[in-house]
């Protein structure tokens, strides 16, 4: 039985002007009609054996409700975190809700954030790790690197075909560190994407972060639950140690395995990278809303309500918001954070 737990509670800053604290990455319809939340349940849902249980931060919940509702999607739970924890935590809560009526489903834990063009690939991997996680292994899809990117883990796997033994895992290495792993071509990225057994992973993290663990189990155990919610308890949630699952447990453990999948795969990090995912015209252009664009190449242009006219420009990036615009070339989006943190610092 596959059990899908949707991460949702990311607050992504590098798309601004489009994404905001208050309006994330994964509420965004990026790529078609859908949102990215949307998206990563439809993606699963032919596939999987219950609906969903998704972890959000509070703040979000009435997005988090009518983006599923639309969606038709019922989920299972929507555990809501007073305060972000980052995802040990989160998955934490999500494995301790599965087992809470002693099932031991396997679970698919999905990142809400993600572009995944090849939907079929995707799922026929999912089936292809099932019997490894099944066994005890926890498994991560590894995506083949196109760059020393330093903001992924990176995987060593064993030799083999399919699922195979990680040798060695590594989240988010130096720049040099990135660059000698994309070189020696030994290396996937780690997808983010996971799939175990929800006791396999409690087990694992009660041995390698055992904080994490109770605290988690104190916030769910005094959870204020209605119909539409879990509330996280505040006080026992807070007390969590801050995590990554790959900090905390797949850098650790032992049986940490992964499965090579290719089926287009982008976590839409910059706006770089939804350029490279977004339908382009014979020139590179990548247009969304009302653009006319004259003599330009490799131009992302992002519009809503207002025409945006390109002339001669190539390899920029132009958003255009309600209250802001984004002008900004291709090959320093990575630094809008830095955008961010001054409007932040200037109140
Ligand atoms: N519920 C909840 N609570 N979800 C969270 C939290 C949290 O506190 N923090 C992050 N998430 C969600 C995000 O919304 C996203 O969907 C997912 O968990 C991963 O979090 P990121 O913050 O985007 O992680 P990352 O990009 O730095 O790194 C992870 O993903 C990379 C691939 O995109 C790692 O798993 C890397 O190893 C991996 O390469
Ligand atoms: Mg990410």
């Amino acid at each position: 039985p596959l059990l899908p737990v949707i991460l949702s509670g990311g607050s992504g800053t590098r798309l601004w002007p489009l994404s905001r604290e208050a309006y994330p990455k994964q509420f965004l319809s990026l790529i078609g009609e859908q949102s990215l939340l949307q998206a990563t349940w439809q993606r699963v849902a032919p596939i999987v054996s219950y609906p969903p249980i998704v972890v959000a931060n509070n703040e979000h919940r009435f997005m988090v409700a009518e983006q599923l509702r639309q969606a038709a999607c019922t989920p299972a739970a929507v555990l809501l975190e007073p305060v972000a924890r980052n995802t040990a935590p989160a998955i934490a809560a999500a494995a301790l809700q599965a087992t809470s009526e002693g099932h031991d489903p396997l679970l698919l834990i999905l990142p809400s954030d993600h572009v995944i063009r090849d939907v079929e690939a995707f799922r026929l991997a999912v089936s292809e790790a099932s019997a490894a996680a099944q066994a005890g292994q926890l498994v991560t899809f590894g995506i083949v690197p196109t760059g020393p990117e330093t903001g992924y883990g990176y995987i060593k796997a064993g030799l083999g075909k399919g699922v195979r033994p990680v040798e060695k895992f590594v989240e988010k290495p130096d720049l040099a560190t990135a660059k000698e792993y994309v070189t020696s071509g030994a290396y996937y990225w780690n997808s983010g994407i996971f799939l175990f057994r929800a006791s396999r992973y409690l087990e694992e993290l009660e041995r390698l972060q055992p904080a994490i663990l109770a605290a988690c189990k104190t916030a769910l155990a005094a959870a204020k639950r209605d119909e539409d919610f879990i509330r996280l308890d505040e006080a026992a949630f807070s007390s969590c140690p801050s995590d990554s699952i790959d900090y905390a447990v797949m850098e650790k453990t032992a049986s940490a395995a992964v499965l090579p999948l290719e089926a287009g795969w982008n976590d839409v990090g910059s706006w770089a990278a939804l350029w490279a995912v977004a339908d382009q015209d014979g020139d590179g252009n990548a247009h969304h809303g009302d653009v006319v664009a004259v003599s330009c190449r490799n131009t992302l242009a992002w519009g809503k309500d207002r025409l945006i006219t390109l002339l001669g420009l190539e390899d920029i990036v132009v958003v255009d918001t309600d209250d802001s615009i984004l002008v900004a070339h291709k090959d320093r989006v990575q630094e809008i954070k830095e955008i961010v943190s001054r409007l932040n610092a200037d109140g």
